[in-house]
């Protein structure tokens, strides 16, 4: 199956099972923005809960905040969104089709770099045991030939983004030979800037309103807020404030579902830190993250590095985690230094002291910050595309399966009683009742056994408890696992310990 089939099978399969919905559908929609169905709900608040808990639970030093999505306009010269939140745009005149002018140069890489991995798969098959990777790579003149036009390209991509060149930008363009993908063309409109920042009014006469922004990141909530936390909490540096919530990009480019939304959930950490102890912060959240990920079991193939060449304003280091999104490698989430820019321009816009008193030297500083930015839609796709899985079953017949790791499952009991008589929906409805304080827990009735597993495999429930006969008798149920479909027999009590056991948030997060 191709990637761009595999990504159509995720939105509808998210949409069929209702996690997730176009936003104001029955109007046709709105571009980029999307609702959250029963079980994408659910989905969300266990990836929220456990980020939260790894976090901020497990971290005593670590706290948790909920600052508003409006603020002071003010803070948004200060972190520099005003001046600087812009995407370099570029139409054709003959689609009339906007894109961003950097990402089509990517996209043209990335259409290089596969025509290298084709050729290594070519080679694969034809030397098969005695392929030699490395060697292949630096002498199959055509890969060589590829790997040149790749660095050639990037150099002059880093050059003009370095620059703010705009005009250099859309040269690259046309001397790439990049084509508009509806009209054909190479017809391009001059590239311009565009802030990504959506305003709105605060006031109720159009006279006296204030201009605002709905806020572009979340970061800045926890800026404006660090003496406050730091005094209220009486924190000693280091310590970090989490957040989870809402942001809102006018996105150029919103295409490939919830990767590139106009509204979405950030889930971000501000690490305050002693100035100059940035580079060791830096290395140990970049490990810490990636273990966060690693933890939930998706493979660790699906995850990489990528080292930012062009700093933001604020920064002194940054990398992404990139993910193996459907349509490849893409950032999911980002660390970055931040040095002590955003303290230092808030404490100069507001004329407010914004400073650390470190009892420890009796100095005074503006602490350093190292930040994680998690894109919590971003992890869902993630997690809801690389679980989804189509099976070939031992007698030739298929299943569909979201094999999402079980502590993020958004039902994780299905109790099924075997028919719909003979007392059985009864003992079920008691089993939910007993179940239904520790674990999410949902009733189905309605058709043959079987279906009915099939349509909780797709949902993603790791466990059905099916009741029949025996259970009126000896109070056993059977167990049935999403993953292996094993079932097994066993009382109440042991079943509820299997799923405790399998659900223990200490063995899922002790990495
Ligand atoms: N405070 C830093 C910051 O906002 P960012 O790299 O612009 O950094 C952080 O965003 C994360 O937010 C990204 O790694 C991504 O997961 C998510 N994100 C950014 N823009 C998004 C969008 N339009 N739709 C969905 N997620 C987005």
């Amino acid at each position: 199956m191709s990637n761009d089939d595999k990504f159509k099978k995720v939105i509808s399969h998210a949409k069929e099972y209702g996690f997730i919905f176009q936003s104001s559908e029955i109007y046709d929609g709105l571009s980029a923005v999307y609702d959250y169905g029963q079980n994408g709900t659910e989905l969300k608040n266990n990836i929220k809960d456990y980020w939260i808990k790894a976090m901020v639970q497990l971290n005593e030093n670590i706290v948790n905040i909920d600052s508003a999505i409006l603020m002071h306009p003010t803070i948004w010269k200060a972190s520099g969104h005003v001046d600087a939140f812009n995407d370099p745009l570029i139409d054709n005149k003959d689609s009339k089709k906007r894109y961003r002018a950097d990402v089509l140069v990517e996209e043209h890489v990335a259409k290089i770099e596969n025509n290298i991995l084709k050729e290594i798969s070519k080679a694969k098959k034809k030397f098969k045991e005695n392929f030699d990777s490395d060697q292949f790579l630096s002498t199959n003149p055509r890969v060589v030939g590829y790997k040149s036009e790749i660095n050639k390209i990037i150099e002059t991509f880093n050059k003009v983004l370095e620059n703010d060149d705009l005009v250099g930008l859309k040269k690259l363009i046309e001397d790439l030979e990049i084509v508009c993908p509806i009209s054909g063309s190479k017809n391009w409109t001059d590239v311009k800037q565009f802030n990504l920042m959506f305003g709105t009014k605060l006031g109720a006469s159009t006279e006296n309103a204030t201009d605002l922004f709905l806020r572009p990141e979340t970061a800045q909530g926890i800026f404006v807020n660090f003496l406050n936390v730091q005094k209220t909490g009486r924190l000693k540096i280091p310590f970090g404030i989490a957040q989870i919530g809402k942001a809102f990009r006018n996105e150029i480019v919103a295409r490939q579902f919830i990767f590139r939304m106009r509204e979405f959930e950030q889930m971000e950490m501000q690490y305050f830190i002693k100035p100059g102890t940035q580079k060791e912060w830096y290395s140990k959240w970049k490990e810490t993250r990636l273990a966060w990920h690693l933890s939930l079991g998706l493979g660790k193939e699906n995850y990489r590095f990528h080292d930012h060449q062009k700093l933001a304003h604020y920064a002194d280091a940054a990398c992404d985690i990139e993910f193996d999104f459907p349509f490849g490698f893409k950032e999911l989430e980002g660390i970055h230094s931040r040095t002590d820019f955003d303290l230092s321009s808030h404490e100069k816009y507001s004329s407010k002291k914004i400073k650390y008193f470190d009892p420890l030297s009796n100095e005074s500083y503006t602490p350093y910050v190292l930040e994680t930015s998690i894109g919590l839609d971003r992890m869902f796709l993630a997690v809801f595309s690389k679980s989804l899985i189509e099976e070939e079953l031992a007698d030739g017949s298929k299943r569909v399966v979201l094999k999402i790791p079980k502590i993020l499952a958004p039902k994780k009991i299905a109790i099924l009683p075997l028919l719909k008589k003979d007392g059985l929906p009864e003992l079920s409805k008691k089993i939910i009742e007993e179940f239904k304080w520790d674990f999410n827990t949902v009733y189905d009735e309605k058709d043959a056994i079987g279906r009915r597993y099939r349509r909780q495999d797709a949902l993603g429930t790791p466990f059905c408890l099916t009741v029949d006969h025996q259970s009126l008798n000896d109070g056993t149920v059977t167990i049935r696992d999403r993953d292996s479909m094993i079932q097994e027999r066993m009382k109440l009590d042991e079943v509820k310990l299997k799923i405790k056991n399998e659900l223990d948030i200490k063995t899922w997060l002790s990495f």
